[in-house]
C-alpha cells in the first residue's frame, strides 16, 4: 500500500520503518529540515521516498497525520484537499509543554481535525510510545501492544487495522470517530505512566480479552 506521511518524526518515522519493513511504500514530508527528510528516506531505504505535503497526499491511499497539535493547522493548510483520502491521525491535542491536553472529553482532535477536512475519512489510532517503534522490537513477551482505533467508516478502519498489524500492534476497535475523546486521554495517560511516572518507555497498553 502507498502511505503518505505528514510529519517524520518519532512517530511517523517510526511507522515508516514498520510499513515498508512490512512491503508498503511511503512519501514522508513535512520538516522544517528538507535535509533530514532525505537522511531519513535514505536510512528506511527502498521502500521511501520524500515529498512535499501536497505530494505526500496525491501519493498515498492512506495518509498519515502526525505532527504536533499546535503543528495540525500549517500541516493541513500545506496537505491541501484530503477528500476522498483515508486519513489516519495519530495526533494527539498534549499542551505544548506536555501538561495536559488541549482539548479533551468533551470533544477531540480526531474530531477537530476531521471537521476541518472535507470529504476524508478519518481514522485515529494512538500508536503505542513512540520510543518502542524504534525499538528492536515491539514484543514484550509472547504480547505486543494494544492500540485503540476509532473511526465511523467501517472498510477505512479496516485498513487502519491491518496498518497496525503490519506494524506489529494489536488493534482494538474503539467504536466510531467519537470515542476519541476517550482514546487521547488514555494515550495520554499511557505517555504519563511512561515517563512521568519514570518507568521509562517501554510500558505499553494491553487490553486483555476472553
Ligand atoms: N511520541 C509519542 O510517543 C506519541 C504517541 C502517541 C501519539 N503521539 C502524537 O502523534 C503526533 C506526532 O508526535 P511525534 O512525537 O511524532 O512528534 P515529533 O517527533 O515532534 O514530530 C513532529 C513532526 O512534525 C514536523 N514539523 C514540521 N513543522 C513543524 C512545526 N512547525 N512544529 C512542530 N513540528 C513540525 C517535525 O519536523 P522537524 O522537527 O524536522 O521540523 C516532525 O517531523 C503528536 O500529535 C503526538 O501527540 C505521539
Amino acid at each position: 500500500m502507498k502511505i503518505g506521511i505528514v510529519g517524520a518524526g518519532s512517530v511517523g518515522s517510526g511507522l515508516g520503518k514498520l510499513w515498508t519493513a512490512a512491503g508498503h511504500q511511503v512519501l514522508l514530508s513535512y520538516s522544517r529540515n528538507v535535509h533530514k527528510l532525505e537522511i531519513l528516506a535514505g536510512e528506511i531505504g527502498p521502500g521511501a521516498n520524500v515529498g512535499t505535503p501536497r505530494e505526500a497526499v496525491e501519493f498515498g491511499e492512506v495518509v498519515l497525520l502526525a505532527v504536533p497539535w499546535q503543528a495540525v493547522t500549517d500541516a493541513l493548510a500545506q496537505a491541501g484537499s484530503l477528500a476522498g483520502k483515508l486519513l489516519f491521525s495519530s495526533v494527539n491535542a498534549l499542551k505544548s509543554d506536555f501538561s495536559g491536553l488541549d482539548i479533551g472529553t468533551t470533544t477531540s482532535a480526531a474530531e477537530w481535525i476531521a471537521e476541518r477536512t472535507p470529504g476524508a475519512t478519518v481514522v485515529e489510532a494512538l500508536p503505542v510510545n513512540a520510543e518502542l517503534l524504534h525499538s528492536p522490537s515491539l514484543r514484550f513477551g509472547t504480547q505486543v501492544p494494544s492500540v485503540f482505533y476509532c473511526g465511523d467508516d467501517a472498510n477505512a478502519k479496516a485498513t487502519v487495522a491491518r496498518l497496525l498489524t503490519d506494524a506489529g500492534m494489536d488493534p482494538i476497535d474503539a467504536g466510531p470517530l467519537v470515542r476519541a475523546r476517550l482514546v487521547e486521554p488514555a494515550g495520554f495517560l499511557v505517555a504519563q505512566v511512561g515517563y512521568g511516572l519514570g518507568v521509562g518507555p517501554n510500558v505499553a497498553l494491553k487490553l486483555l480479552r476472553r
